[in-house]
């Protein structure tokens, strides 16, 4: 990965982990933006502890850096429940699921990111689990093997995926509570930003917040990377002062352009316009010009793309839309203004 793609990547890199726990919001107060979620969840939370019961589990999905791992703290903590956390891809045979499982105490909440990449096997038996807490455990093989029922303590699962379309449908219908996380505002991130320059000690006044708020592609781990980024800009420059002048400098400097696009976004987008006449294009040719793989485009760049207007997906492929012609500087083929919103 080059810089520039690392600083707007919804994916964590290593420094972002060593900040992110300290950035962290811990109350459902404190996490910003994603009102209905919030709201909803506020909800649930308060209805399950009032009866002194586990939460229902529930199924987090969006692109990477909106907050899911965040939000299942939060839940967690809410709850004043224990919380355990681990991925799909470091659960690799039933038994180390089963292990998790059978050390749950009651009301545990449990995380489990990526969850779309466990295999059927462990996949299978969290269903029992989750349904009505037991696992079924297969002893031995051929005529002599058995099952043997173990009773789980109620929790909560909280599962986390990038791609809600890799969720078999009878795990996800195990889940009572599914919410997809959006996008955030440029006002919800600036928002997020203040409160981050405050955590780590910057000044940043609100023009200077804005402007990397605008530019985060709608996604909270990429504010605070850019500000941190932009803070030693100014640290350097304007003696620790963050304005709309040294935010801006400082965004030029990083190539980081006006909507937070990076040269994948406009290689996507040019892609489309030149070979494909605008479209439409499939996702694995385009993948391949790009050289990017599917998964990457999928997951990292169509979503921003699409939520601002610029990629649509039809039946029969990608299509550009008129704004990434305007974008890009190109004038749209003529007789196509009509179907090119
Ligand atoms: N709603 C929010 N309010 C404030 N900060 C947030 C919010 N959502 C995410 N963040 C910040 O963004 C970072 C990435 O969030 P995270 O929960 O790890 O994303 P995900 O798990 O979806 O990839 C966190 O360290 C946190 O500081
Ligand atoms: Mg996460």
């Amino acid at each position: 990965m080059t810089i520039e793609r690392q600083i707007l990547s919804g994916v964590p890199t290593e420094d972002d982990l060593g900040f992110e726990v300290s950035l962290r919001p811990k109350t459902l107060d404190e996490y910003i933006g994603q009102e209905k979620v919030v709201e909803k969840m506020r909800l649930f939370i308060r209805a399950a502890s009032e009866r002194g019961e586990a939460l229902d589990h529930v199924l987090l999905f969006g692109p990477p850096g909106l907050g899911k791992t965040t939000l299942a703290h939060i839940v967690a903590h809410e709850m004043g429940a224990p919380m355990g956390a681990t991925s799909g891809p470091v659960l690799e045979r039933p038994g180390d699921l089963a292990a998790i499982l059978t050390n749950l105490e009651a009301g545990q909440v449990q995380f489990i990111d990526e969850i779309h990449r466990l295999g059927p096997t462990v996949e299978e038996i969290l269903y029992p689990a989750l349904e009505d807490f037991h696992l079924d455990i297969v002893l031995g093989q051929g005529p002599a093997a058995r099952t043997m029922k173990i009773d789980l303590p109620r929790f909560t699962l909280i599962g986390a995926t990038t791609r809600a379309g890799l969720i078999t449908a009878p795990l996800r219908a195990r889940f009572g509570i599914v919410h997809r996380l959006d996008f955030y505002q440029p006002e919800h991130l600036a928002q997020i930003i203040h409160r981050s320059a405050r955590l780590l000690g910057v000044t940043v006044d609100a023009p200077g917040a804005f402007e990397i708020a605008k530019r985060s592609r709608g996604t909270p781990r990429v504010a605070n990377r850019l500000l941190r980024r932009v803070r030693d800009f100014a640290q350097i420059h304007t003696d620790d002062r963050i304005d709309h002048d040294s935010a801006q400098r400082a965004l030029e400097m990083l190539e980081v352009d006006e909507f937070g696009f990076d040269e994948v976004d406009r290689k996507i987008l040019g892609t489309l316009i030149e070979h494909y006449q605008g479209g439409p294009a499939g996702i694995q040719a385009l993948a391949a010009a790009v050289g990017e793989d599917r998964g990457t485009l999928e997951d990292l760049y169509e979503p921003y793309l699409i939520q601002e207007g610029f990629l649509q997906r039809t039946p029969r492929g990608r299509v550009a839309t008129f704004r990434a012609y305007e974008h890009l500087g190109v004038q749209p083929p003529p007789g196509t203004a009509g179907r090119l919103f």
